[in-house]
């Protein structure tokens, strides 16, 4: 028997499998599918203050090995996420839940944060750094250390949960952002969002998405995500959520030995619904393959002689 549990921050979970935010909703629809109830966690849509309708058609383009999307953040607003979603994720899943929150101000972070704080379910607050700092002409909060450290000690300043940065890939150097986050007192993070590409349509020779350029995730990513968790996993002593092209059991475990204490699984889920749950059933065997009985033993394995 190999045992799957790891631990957040001392939130624990039956799994290191999460299905990343922004590709399984708020749930609902995954739960006609499978029982969520067999997931580590999973990590809603990231919420916004007020409802977002996302940016126009054509939003998601296929590439080899992976996807472009500039979805632009579509969620409901954090009033109606409280008052519909959260009683429902009650029903559907019984773990503690990774709420994803996005802003454009940190006032913005602090405000859906507090809105979430006193749903006891809410076990851990995902802090996206990847959204434009409009009071930085629109750069990302996570591009620039000292942005990225004013979100975080905000948001820490208003709850007791457990904070987990979620670091954006489009940096030279993501171990000095993972740095001043952790110097801010995030008790952990999460990496890598989607890195900026786009695409050309040969038909009208113009951008094929509407937004211009977008995130690529998927397969294609899966080394620069591992790559970057092994970087941070060196640069601080916080617990990591590796995220990046992830798609099967293998590759959870990889992003373990890179020192992940759990995954988050994105694009897969687009591809084949089942893939969380196909991800979970089949890491028992590749435990056993690798020789450990604690799945949570692969974390940083890599790192050590
Ligand atoms: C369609 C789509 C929507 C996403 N929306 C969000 C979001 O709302 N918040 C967030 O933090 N990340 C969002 N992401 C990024 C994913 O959570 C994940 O970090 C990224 O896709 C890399 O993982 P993957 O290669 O497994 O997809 C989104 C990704 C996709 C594909």
């Amino acid at each position: 028997m190999v045992n799957l549990e790891v631990s957040l921050a001392g939130v624990s979970l039956k799994n290191p499998v999460i299905p990343a935010s922004g590709t399984f909703g708020y749930g609902r629809e995954f739960s006609e599918v499978y029982d969520l109830n067999i997931l580590g966690s999973f990590s809603f849509k990231g919420t916004t203050a007020e409802p977002r309708f996302g940016n126009p058609q054509p939003r998601v383009a296929e590439t080899p090995c992976g996807m472009l999307n500039a979805v632009g953040l579509q969620n409901p607003g954090i009033d109606s996420v409280v008052a519909q979603e959260l009683p429902n994720i009650a029903k559907i899943f019984h773990g503690p839940v990774i709420a994803n929150i996005g802003g454009s101000t940190a006032e913005e972070y602090v405000e859906n944060c507090r809105a979430l704080d006193s749903c006891e379910q809410m076990g851990i607050i995902e802090v996206n750094i990847s959204c434009p700092n409009v009071h930085c002409g629109g750069r990302n909060f996570g591009s620039d250390p000292k942005s990225a450290a004013q979100v975080t000690a905000a948001v820490k300043a208003v709850t007791k949960k457990p904070v987990f940065v979620k670091l954006s890939p489009n940096v030279t150097d993501i171990a000095e952002i993972a740095r001043a986050c952790a110097d801010a007192g995030a008790d952990g993070l999460c990496l890598i969002n989607t890195l900026l590409g786009m695409r050309i349509d040969l038909k009208t020779k113009r951008p094929l998405l509407a937004n211009r350029t977008g995130g690529l995730s998927g397969p294609a990513v899966f080394p620069v995500a591992l790559r970057m968790v092994w970087d941070v996993y060196e640069a601080v002593d916080l617990p990591i959520i590796g995220c990046g092209g992830v798609s099967s059991a293998e590759d959870v475990c990889e992003m373990m030995l890179a020192g992940a204490g759990a995954v988050e699984i994105g694009a897969a889920n687009l591809k084949n619904p089942f893939a969380c749950k196909s991800i979970i059933e089949h890491l028992p065997t590749v435990c056993e393959r690798l020789g450990v009985t604690k799945i949570s033993e692969l974390t940083g394995g890599a790192h050590r002689e």
